[in-house]
């Protein structure tokens, strides 16, 4: 059974439809990508399977786990197990990024001690212990600000992690460390939505799938092999 089913969602921001639409499914402990143009709708998708109140779902479900969320509020999708890194992480003044986790591995039952090991160890594969003290993304650089939705995934230990461009801005050694803690959040049994412009990423990571959504609908779902053929000649060339 998937662990994450999307049936038939369509998605409105305002009154103009967005997603139009969008079925796929996702397997646990798989790394799945999702790819298209600028506007296509990745980042709407990723709100709108968050709970994001923007973003008004007007038809279709969303089953987590055999069970269908798509009423709930973000905070409880969250605590069944849904994560989502953002494409432009949010600076929260006064907040920082311990004590937010913090709290936030307490909402998912994690025990003091367990959320402790869980943070230093994560802080230091990210290679951002110098960043634990800090107020959450507040004057963090890009690169850093995509390091610390990881970090926050690898503590929460979600079911579902939506990724939204974890590579945008992102040096050539840190894709390599992100790379390496997608993959070991899919080891743990994480199934992994990673959206993406670029197959670099994918170069160091086993996919599973390539999703490609374009003008609201995905128009191809295909093998890590898609990824490469839309570098080469594009979006035009999908069929
Ligand atoms: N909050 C919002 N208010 C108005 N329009 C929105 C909002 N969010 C998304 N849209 C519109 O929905 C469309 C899809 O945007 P979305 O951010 O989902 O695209 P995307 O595929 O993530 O693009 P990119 O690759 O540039 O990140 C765009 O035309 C965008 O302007
Ligand atoms: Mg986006």
């Amino acid at each position: 059974m998937p662990v994450l089913e999307v049936k038939d969602l369509k998605v409105s921001v305002g009154d103009r439809e967005i997603l139009k639409g969008v079925s796929f499914s996702l397997e646990r402990g798989r790394i799945h990508a999702l790819m298209g143009p600028n506007g296509s709708g990745k980042s709407t998708l990723a709100f709108a399977l968050a709970g994001h109140p923007d973003y008004r779902i007007t038809g279709g479900r969303i089953i987590l786990n055999g069970e269908d969320i798509t009423a709930l509020p973000p905070h409880e999708r969250a605590r069944k197990g849904l994560f989502l890194g953002f494409q432009y992480p949010p600076e929260v003044e006064g907040v920082r990024l311990r004590e937010f986790l913090r709290l936030a591995a307490m909402e998912c039952r994690e025990p003091f001690c367990e959320f402790q090991k869980l943070y230093q160890d994560a802080l230091d594969r990210l290679r951002m212990k110098y960043l634990g003290d800090r107020e959450l993304n507040v004057g963090f650089s890009g690169g850093e600000k995509k390091r610390a939705e990881l970090l926050q995934m690898l503590v929460l230990r979600p079911k579902v992690a939506l990724l939204d461009e974890p590579d945008s801005g992102v040096d050539v050694d840190g894709l390599r460390v992100i790379a390496a803690r997608i993959e070991e959040a899919a080891r743990q049994g994480t199934a992994v939505l990673l959206i993406t412009h670029y197959p670099r990423l994918l170069e160091f990571l086993p996919l599973k799938k390539v999703f490609v959504l374009r003008d609201g609908r995905i128009i191809k779902e295909d093998g890590p092999e898609l990824a490469w053929e839309i570098e080469r000649a594009g979006y035009e060339a999908v069929r």
